[in-house]
């Protein structure tokens, strides 16, 4: 039984991108985020790709969290991780626009249901939904937008992340806790 008053925090692990690599898939995106008729857009320094969404989390659980991703990082396939954007999707039931990853899903997401798999069996519960690598744009969009292609844009990894998230009036704030290399022999 949860503890009552026991402090807790909002995580997830990503692949948490440079602000020179945020600043490039936004300006590739920026006209058609742009023209959108309805929606917020993500801000730049928010951009980055979710490989396991943890939700609330006791902190007394950030050291088992560091153990597992110290593991993951020692059983990863390859030291790096090459995403290639170039098409624009929108999903209507969760209301956003996503740049979606073209060229090496399968590296990207056998990562994260490796990692997924290694939180589960700990007593984590990660969201299961299939994973999809996408880095979300724009939320609350109610409208199809019109323009689907993107200048391709291509952001690679030597390392994953955990991050916390916290809510403010203004959206999101998102801080990395840790990170750990893709690849650790
Ligand atoms: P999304 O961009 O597709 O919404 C922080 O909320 C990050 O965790 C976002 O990248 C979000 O993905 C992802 N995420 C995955 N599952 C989630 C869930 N059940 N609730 C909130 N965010 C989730």
């Amino acid at each position: 039984m949860r503890a009552r008053g026991e402090p807790r925090l909002r995580l997830f692990f990503a692949l948490w991108p440079s602000s020179a690599m945020q600043e490039q898939l936004a300006a590739a995106a920026s006209p058609v985020i742009g023209a959108l008729r309805s929606g917020r857009p993500v801000p730049r320094e928010n951009l980055h790709l979710t490989l396991a969404f943890l939700g609330s989390v006791s902190e007394a659980s950030l050291a088992m969290l560091e153990h597992l991703a110290h593991a993951a990082s020692r059983s990863a396939a390859a030291p790096a991780l090459e995403l290639m954007f170039s098409a624009l999707e929108y999903w209507p039931r969760a209301q956003l626009v996503c740049a979606a990853v073209r060229s090496s899903p399968d590296e990207v997401a056998a990562f994260a249901e490796a990692l997924k798999q290694r939180l589960t069996s700990h007593g984590f519960a990660p969201d299961l939904k299939s994973f999809r690598p996408h880095v979300t744009l724009a939320r609350q969009v109610t409208h199809r937008p019109v323009e689907r292609t993107l200048p391709q844009v291509r952001w690679s990894f030597r390392e994953f992340a955990l991050i916390e998230s916290r809510s403010s009036p203004g959206g999101s704030l998102y801080s990395v806790r840790a990170s750990w290399p893709l690849y650790s022999a």
